[in-house]
């Protein structure tokens, strides 16, 4: 009999996705296994059992074609997640059905691809003899352990080419824009889409702002003659000494939900400056669509190496990228502690040195 592998995408899903699975199942039918994949994140793992054989021969549309085929989730039975890193532990008998799910199976390991949250399944599920490799998704780029995430490139593209849009239209009526962008706990989505889409102001939820600072960017712009402004809100951005602004409370299994800051930071610029203020949040524009070339390169490297340490047997571990070269490190060396942006690091005293605000 063959041996097989079975893979999954847990939490919110990302352009990439597909572009894994695809490299998973190929490389592994290249080593004469087979792949099952099971649907909706980790629920498939659970009676009832929900899985389908994924046929190499099928594959070629996923290098390009953004979601998951698989489905996947963020909550349900297995929601790991507390909020900013912290892991919840999973009902025991939850982890032993799964377990004994993949035995049944014949399951040489499972792959688990997916963020902070879904890696803390994954780990948990290895502590308890699952044979698991895991694999580093995430637009917001939050992750331990990597250089990168995939599916943060392609946000940034998204984001970026909304900020190249929003300039001409306030250019053109000098208007200030504020366009709010995905990023809960970490700011690289605002930071990299603002410095490469030439934003004027960039709130991240790493460093609070004040709105005395924001609006002196915007009087300065107007002092030098130039009568728009972009502003880039990370959905974690805060006001110092507020909390988060969300759009939903937080439930059983989920975390609130994050969004509305862009609003706010525009009413604020318009009553406090007096200029033409417009919002726009880019919400899950950035989470769908095909991944950039980058970010096809990356999850392809990711899933050969994924399936290159099933071979070793390197149980525990997930892929990384520690350029130039993608690398095994151990799950739990990338979970339970977030990776922010550091105030003093290189990218936001670059993007200060050409002048772009902070708001603090
Ligand atoms: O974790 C990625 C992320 O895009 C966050 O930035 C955002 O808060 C969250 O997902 C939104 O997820 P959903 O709308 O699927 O609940």
């Amino acid at each position: 009999m063959r041996e097989r592998i079975g893979i999954l995408t847990g939490g919110g899903d990302c352009p990439g996705l597909n572009t894994v699975i695809r490299a998973v199942v190929k490389c592994a039918s290249k080593r004469g296994w087979d792949t099952i994949g099971f649907l909706d994140g980790y629920e498939g793992l659970l009676d009832p059992l929900r899985y389908k054989a994924l046929d190499y021969k099928e594959m070629d549309a996923l290098l390009f074609t953004g979601g998951t085929i698989l489905g996947t989730s963020n909550k349900g039975r297995f929601a790991a997640k507390t909020g900013h890193g912290e892991a919840a532990s999973i009902p025991g008998e939850i982890l032993d059905a799964a377990r004994a799910n993949v035995r049944k199976l014949g399951l040489r390991a499972l792959v688990c691809v997916g963020g902070d949250g879904s890696l803390s399944i994954a780990q948990q599920l290895f502590e308890q003899g699952v044979p698991v490799i895991g694999v580093p998704k995430t637009i917001d780029n939050d992750l331990e352990a990597t250089v990168l995430t995939f599916g943060f490139d392609s946000a940034v593209a998204c984001a970026t080419d909304a900020l190249d849009r929003l300039r001409t239209t306030a250019q053109s009526h000098d208007r200030v824009m504020v366009l709010e962008v995905m990023g809960r706990y970490a700011g690289w989505i605002a930071t990299h889409a603002g410095i490469s889409g030439g934003g004027d102001v960039i709130l991240i939820p790493e460093i609070p702002f004040r709105y005395e600072a924001v609006c002196a960017k915007v009087l300065e712009r107007e002092r030098e003659g130039k009568h728009f402004t972009l502003v880039v809100a990370a959905e974690g951005a805060r006001e110092q000494g507020k909390d988060f602004v969300t759009s939903g409370a937080a439930e059983k299994d989920r975390e609130a939900r994050l969004g509305g800051i862009g609003a706010v930071v525009a009413g604020e610029i318009h009553a406090r400056t007096g200029k033409e203020t417009r919002v726009c949040v880019l919400g899950h524009l950035q989470r769908g669509g095909a991944p950039t070339s980058f970010d096809r390169l990356l999850c392809t490297r990711f899933g050969a190496r994924a399936v290159q340490l099933v071979a070793e047997e390197r149980y525990g571990h997930m892929v990384a990228l520690r350029p130039p070269d993608t690398v095994a490190v151990k799950i739990s060396e990338a979970v339970g502690r977030l990776r922010t942006v550091p105030p003093a690091g290189d990218i936001v005293q670059t993007a200060r040195a050409l002048g772009i605000s902070f708001g603090d």
